[in-house]
């Protein structure tokens, strides 16, 4: 007989230790009711990309690299969009509301404010939180990083040498 492949044995070994948990785990609150359409991505995917340009936004902007911090803060802003557009279930206000740190953080990446770039993203995070504890996801709290993961990217302002248009 042909001895199943590893991963399916893994996958097997990880639900049957993952499902007696999962039960016990009807207190913590459901996630937004919205069904997932084939090629859209999940909302928590969504999320996590948003979380990987918030830690980004925060060392471009604070090594005064303002061209890779609006680039970022477009980035946020439209992985916001899009989840306010893929998930009805989110709550308009607290979507609507993210407009005005983001905004502000515009101004202040446009103006090369460092001191305005420091205030407009603690009022960005706040807006965060403010939306998790409106859907119960409190416990989803995000905070100013302390240290930049991605180690594979420059986030110090460089010369950079454009190639010419042909
Ligand atoms: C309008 C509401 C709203 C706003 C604004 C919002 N979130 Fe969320 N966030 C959610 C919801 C809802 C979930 C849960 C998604 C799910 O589990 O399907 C979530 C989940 C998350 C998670 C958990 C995903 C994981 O895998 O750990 C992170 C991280 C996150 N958000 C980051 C952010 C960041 C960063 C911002 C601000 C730039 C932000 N969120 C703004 C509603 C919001």
């Amino acid at each position: 007989m042909r001895s199943k492949p590893l991963p399916f044995v893994l996958a097997t070994l990880l639900l049957a230790g993952l499902a007696p948990a999962a039960a016990q785990q009807t207190a913590s609150p459901p996630p937004p009711a919205d069904v997932v359409k084939p090629g859209n991505p999940r909302l928590a995917d969504l999320m996590e990309a948003a979380q990987a340009r918030h830690i980004k936004l925060w060392f471009a902007g604070i090594t005064g690299n303002w061209k890779l911090a609006a680039y970022q803060n477009r980035q946020i802003k439209t992985r916001l969009q899009d989840a306010a557009a893929l998930y009805q279930s989110l709550p308009v206000d607290d979507v609507t509301t993210m407009a005005k740190p983001i905004a502000a953080l515009a101004t202040a990446i446009a103006a090369e404010d460092s001191k305005a770039f420091v205030k407009a993203y603690g009022e960005l995070t706040a807006g965060c939180n403010s939306c998790h504890r409106e859907v119960k996801l409190g416990f989803v709290e995000l905070k100013t990083p302390a240290v930049n993961p991605f180690s594979d990217q420059i986030f110090e302002p460089r010369k950079i040498v454009e190639p010419k248009k042909k």
